[in-house]
C-alpha cells in the first residue's frame, strides 16, 4: 500500500532547512527543485527557509505545487516580545504553514508545552497549517518512557484545539536520538510510535484522526524514504539535512508520489 492510499490521507514531504541558506542559495535551490517536483502527483511537497527567505520563496513557488512554511512562530498575534514573529505576521507574507515544538526550539530555546498549547490554534486562528513535533530522547527510548512522552507532548500541544480541526493538524514524530544523528528509526519503532499518536488523537475523535497527518522525521534520506513512506500509518516526512539538496529532496518527495 503507498503512503497515498493510507486513509486518504495525502502525504506531506516538508524540508526543514534549520538555520541554512541565504536569499540568493534559497533562490538557487528552488530554481533547481520546482522543475524536479512539477510532475509528481497526489503529494504535498514544502519548504521551510529561515524567516527571512520566506518572502522570497513564496514569490518565487507562486503558481507551482510547492508549499512555503516557517520554523517557528509566537503564541501571540503581537506584542512586547523582542525577537519574536507572530502568525498573522506569516500569513501577511503568504506562508501555508509553520513547524512549532521542534526538539531544537524545546531544547535549546525552551519552548514550552504550555506555550504550544497556543501556538497550536493560534496558527490555525491565522489561517496556518501546524505542524507540531513530538518525539523521546535516547534515555526515554531506553527507560521504556516513549509512550508516555509521546501521550504527554500530543495531549498538551493538542489540549486547545477544537475538535473539528483535529484532522487539520499535521504531527511529526521525531524521535530525538534520530534527528541529525544518521540513525533512522527502524520500520518498526516508526509505524509503532507513529501508530500510537494516531491513537491519540482518536481518543479525541476517531473520525478526525483518520485524517490527521502524522509524518516521520530524523536522518530520512532518499535511501530510506521509501520503506518508511510505505508504512501504513506513516503519511509523508519531515526532513532536514538531506533537504538541503534539491535533487535529495526531490528524491524523497518522488517516493511519495
Ligand atoms: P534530519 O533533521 O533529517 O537532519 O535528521 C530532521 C529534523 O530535525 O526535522
Amino acid at each position: 500500500m503507498s503512503a497515498g492510499s493510507s486513509g486518504g490521507r495525502t502525504p506531506l514531504i516538508a524540508g526543514n532547512w534549520k538555520m541554512h541558506k541565504t536569499i540568493a542559495e534559497a533562490e538557487e535551490f528552488i530554481a533547481a527543485l520546482l522543475p524536479r517536483v512539477s510532475s509528481l502527483d497526489r503529494v504535498d511537497v514544502a519548504i521551510c527557509p529561515p524567516f527571512l527567505a520566506l518572502q522570497a520563496m513564496v514569490d518565487s513557488t507562486r503558481g507551482s505545487r510547492v508549499q512555503v512554511y516557517a520554523q517557528s512562530m509566537h503564541q501571540a498575534a503581537s506584542g512586547a516580545f523582542t525577537g519574536e514573529v507572530s502568525a498573522p505576521m506569516l500569513t501577511e507574507v503568504g506562508v501555508h504553514g509553520v513547524i512549532l515544538g521542534h526538539s531544537e526550539r524545546r531544547q535549546q530555546f525552551g519552548e514550552t508545552d504550555r506555550a504550544l498549547q497556543l501556538k497550536v490554534p493560534a496558527a490555525f486562528e491565522a489561517g496556518l497549517l501546524p505542524v507540531l513535533c513530538v518525539g523521546e530522547t535516547e534515555e526515554e527510548r531506553e527507560r521504556g518512557d516513549t509512550e508516555r512522552k509521546l501521550r504527554h507532548q500530543v495531549q498538551e500541544g493538542l489540549a486547545r484545539v477544537d475538535v473539528s480541526r483535529l484532522g487539520d493538524v499535521v504531527i511529526a514524530y521525531e524521535p530525538i536520538w534520530a534527528i541529525g544523528t544518521g540513525v533512522v528509526a527502524t520500520p518498526e519503532q516508526a509505524q509503532e510510535a507513529i501508530a500510537f499518536v494516531r491513537a491519540l488523537v482518536a481518543d479525541r475523535s476517531r473520525e478526525q484522526a483518520e485524517h490527521t497527518r502524522v509524518l516521520y522525521g530524523g536522518s530520512v534520506n532518499p535511501e530510506n524514504a521509501a520503506e518508511l513512506l510505505a508504512l501504513p500509518d506513516v503519511d509523508g516526512v519531515l526532513v532536514g539535512g538531506a533537504s538541503l539538496d534539491a535533487e535529495s529532496f526531490a528524491a524523497i518527495a518522488a517516493a511519495a508520489g
